[in-house]
């Protein structure tokens, strides 16, 4: 009766997909597990994911990441596809609401990045010309997405009777990207995320928050929380820094 953590499953890439269905499906039948976004871009391929992975555990929790949001010609843009994968998640029986099990409360927040993350800004900033979320997602009107994604988790900002476990597929604090400096992808914290994720997580008394979205993986105590992220990541970074290809699921309670 554990709740166990994963993100950045990224399962059109095979390798990542045959890691996924060899779970063995008798070792967490009485566990959960959060799997905080990034499952890929395509309905069929978060559809027969989440349907392998429900038959695994007793419980799933789900964001949908930037690449659930990106779309083509058949949404109409990225807030109705959006609306399409919660429903998804509704009809498979996977929570993207609060749910109380085994003694915790497990909060998903839905959130977006904002370029302010990084008040310092980037000098390679050109490099963002080619960031597939701004070719691929469809905000309609909207300019800036965050505050929409925000607002939708307003009503279930308050205090909770039980420890709270709380995921979001963005990063909420700065410190857990690492510098610049020592980044493939200079950019990256001008699309990562958001302190205004890190106010919520504390509104509602977090004690664990698992994350995604940057493949870098951390497991660091900020301020009595702990910043959990667990990125499966795609077959070329696991190559790159020498991982073995494995997925290994982390423990976020009991703590
Ligand atoms: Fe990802
Ligand atoms: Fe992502």
């Amino acid at each position: 009766m554990s709740i166990f953590a994963i993100s950045d499953l990224h399962a059109d890439n095979r390798e990542n997909r045959e890691l996924v269905d060899q779970i063995n499906p008798l070792n967490f039948q009485d566990d959960s597990l959060i799997i905080a976004g990034d499952i890929s871009n395509k309905l069929s391929v978060i559809e027969s994911t989440l349907t392998s992975l429900a038959s695994k555990f007793k419980h799933l929790f789900f964001v949908p990441g930037n690449h659930e949001l990106w779309v083509a010609k058949d949404h109409e843009d990225s807030f109705q596809k959006f609306d399409q994968i919660l429903a998804l998640c509704d009809r498979l029986g996977i929570h993207t609401q609060p749910k109380l099990v085994d003694g915790a409360w497990v909060v998903p927040l839905f959130s977006w990045y904002e370029a302010g993350f990084y008040p310092a800004g980037d000098p390679n900033a050109a490099e963002l010309q080619g960031w597939s979320d701004f070719h691929l997602c469809n905000w309609g009107d909207e300019q800036a997405p965050l505050d929409l994604f925000l607002q939708k988790n307003r009503p279930n900002l308050h205090t909770y009777d039980r420890p709270v476990i709380s995921f979001s597929h963005f990063v909420p604090r700065l410190e857990l990207i690492p510098s610049p400096n020592v980044l493939f992808f200079k950019s990256l914290p001008l699309v990562a995320g958001s302190t205004k994720i890190d106010d919520q997580l504390r509104q509602i008394g977090s004690q664990v928050h698992v994350f995604g979205h940057t493949h870098i993986n951390r497991d660091l105590q900020i301020d009595q929380v702990r910043y959990v992220q667990n990125a499966l990541r795609y077959p070329r970074e696991r190559k790159m820094f020498n991982r073995a290809n494995v997925l290994n699921l982390v423990n976020v309670w009991p703590t």
